[in-house]
C-alpha cells in the first residue's frame, strides 16, 4: 500500500539567510586621464543577495557610477581600467570573463536601468517592437507565436493600461511615467538576476522621480531580482533600500541595514549624510549641508578621505586609512571606516 508522506508541520522564526548572488571584493577603477590619476573606485567590497535592495549612496564623483559600470565592464574608456578586483556572480569572477561572455550577462542576467528614459527607448520604433527585440535578445525560448502575448503580459505587470493597444505606440506617445514603464519592463523582460538603477544628480521633476521610485519598488515586488540602487538622497535610500554602502571619494566608508545606519550613523560622513535630508515636519529655513568640498578629481589622498570635512579629525586621520570596525548599532552586518571607532563609547553628533 503506498504510504503518503506525512505533512512536517514546520515553524519557521525566521526567513533562511537568503543567497549571496553578487560579491565584490577590493575593486579598484582607475581612470587615467592626461591630467590626472583619478582613483574613482579605490577597493571596493560589497555583497547582494537574491531579492534584496542595496543601495550605494554618496555625493556627486564619490564614484558610484563608475562602480555600477564596472560590475558590467562598462567602465568608461579609454581611461577606465579595472586595475584590481573580483567580481563573482553565479560562481564565477566575471572580471576574468571574455568580451563575448560579458555580452551574455548583460541585460540577460544583469540588467541596468537610467532613470532618464528619453536615453533608453528609440524614438523610431515602437514599444512592442522594442519589447520584442529585447525578449529576443534575452533568448529564453519564447516562441514566435506566443511573443505577442508575452510582451503585453510584461506591460501589464510594470502597470500599464490598455497593453494591447499600448504595444502599436511610439515612445513620443507615452507620458514621462508610462515612459518609463517601458524602460522597466524591458529591464526585466530577460528575468535577470540583477538590476542596477542608477539615479542621476540632475533629477527629473518630482512627480517623474516619484513614479521611478514606484516602479523600481515595483519590479522588486513582483520580479523578486536584486537590486543595486544609487542615489545622492538618502530619504530616497530610507524608502527603498534593506542595506545601504555609503561612499566617500572611491571608497565605501560604512555599510549596513538601512535601519541599523539610520539609528546608529557610526562614520561622520554618514552622520552629516543623514543630517541634511530635508525632514518633513521641520520647516528649517536652511538645508544644513556638509562644509568643505569632497577631493577635486586626481588629488593625492592618503589617511582618510572625509579627514580634511571631518571635524572629529586628528593626525593619525589624515596620515593612515582606518581599518573596518564594528558599527555603533551592534547589528554584525554593520561596519564603518573611522578610526574614533577605536573608542567603544565614542558616537558622532554634529556640535
Ligand atoms: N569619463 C570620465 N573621464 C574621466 N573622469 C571621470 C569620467 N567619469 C567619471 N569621472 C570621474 O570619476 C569620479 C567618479 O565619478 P562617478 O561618475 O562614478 O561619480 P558618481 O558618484 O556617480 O556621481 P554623481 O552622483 O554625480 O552621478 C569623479 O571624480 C569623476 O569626475
Ligand atoms: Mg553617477
Amino acid at each position: 500500500m503506498p504510504t503518503t508522506a506525512a505533512v512536517q508541520p514546520h515553524s519557521r522564526d525566521r526567513d533562511p539567510p537568503a543567497e549571496v548572488i553578487l560579491d565584490v571584493k577590493d575593486l579598484r577603477t582607475y581612470l587615467f586621464t592626461k591630467r590626472a590619476l583619478v582613483k574613482a573606485v579605490d577597493g571596493v567590497s560589497f555583497y547582494l543577495r537574491r531579492g534584496e535592495t542595496l543601495g550605494i549612496v554618496g555625493e556627486s564623483g564619490s564614484g558610484k557610477s563608475i562602480t555600477a559600470l564596472s560590475l558590467l565592464r562598462m567602465e568608461p574608456k579609454p581611461a577606465g581600467r579595472i586595475v584590481a578586483g573580483e567580481v563573482w556572480f553565479q560562481g564565477e569572477d566575471l572580471l576574468r570573463k571574455s568580451p563575448a561572455e560579458m555580452r551574455r550577462i548583460r541585460g540577460r542576467r544583469i540588467s541596468m536601468i537610467l532613470q532618464d528614459p528619453q536615453t533608453s527607448l528609440n524614438p523610431v520604433f515602437t514599444i512592442g517592437n522594442q519589447l520584442t527585440e529585447a525578449f529576443t535578445t534575452a533568448r529564453q525560448g519564447i516562441s514566435r507565436a506566443r511573443l505577442p502575448q508575452v510582451v503585453v503580459e510584461v506591460l501589464r505587470k510594470v502597470n500599464i493600461a490598455d497593453p494591447e493597444r499600448r504595444v502599436s505606440t511610439y515612445p513620443h506617445q507615452l507620458s514621462g511615467g508610462m515612459k518609463q514603464r517601458v524602460v522597466g519592463a524591458i529591464a526585466i523582460s530577460c528575468s535577470p538576476d540583477i538590476v542596477i538603477a542608477d539615479e542621476p544628480t540632475t533629477s527629473l521633476d518630482l512627480t517623474i522621480q516619484a513614479q521611478y521610485l514606484r516602479l523600481i519598488r515595483q519590479l522588486q515586488e513582483t520580479s523578486g531580482v536584486g537590486i543595486i540602487f544609487i542615489t545622492h538622497d538618502f530619504g530616497i535610500v530610507a524608502k527603498m533600500c534593506d542595506r545601504v554602502a555609503v561612499m566617500y571619494a572611491g571608497k565605501i566608508v560604512e555599510h549596513g541595514p538601512v535601519r541599523a545606519i539610520f539609528n546608529h550613523p557610526s562614520h561622520p560622513y554618514t552622520q552629516a549624510l543623514i543630517h541634511s535630508v530635508p525632514k518633513l515636519e521641520e520647516r528649517t529655513e536652511r538645508l544644513y549641508s556638509i562644509p568643505g568640498q569632497p577631493p577635486a578629481p586626481g588629488e593625492a589622498l592618503v589617511g582618510c578621505r572625509f579627514a580634511k570635512r571631518c571635524e572629529f579629525a586628528d593626525d593619525r586621520c589624515r596620515q593612515e586609512y582606518p581599518p573596518v570596525f564594528a558599527g555603533r548599532s551592534g547589528h554584525q552586518e554593520h561596519t564603518a571606516d573611522c578610526w574614533r571607532l577605536e573608542d567603544p563609547t565614542w558616537r558622532p553628533s554634529l556640535r
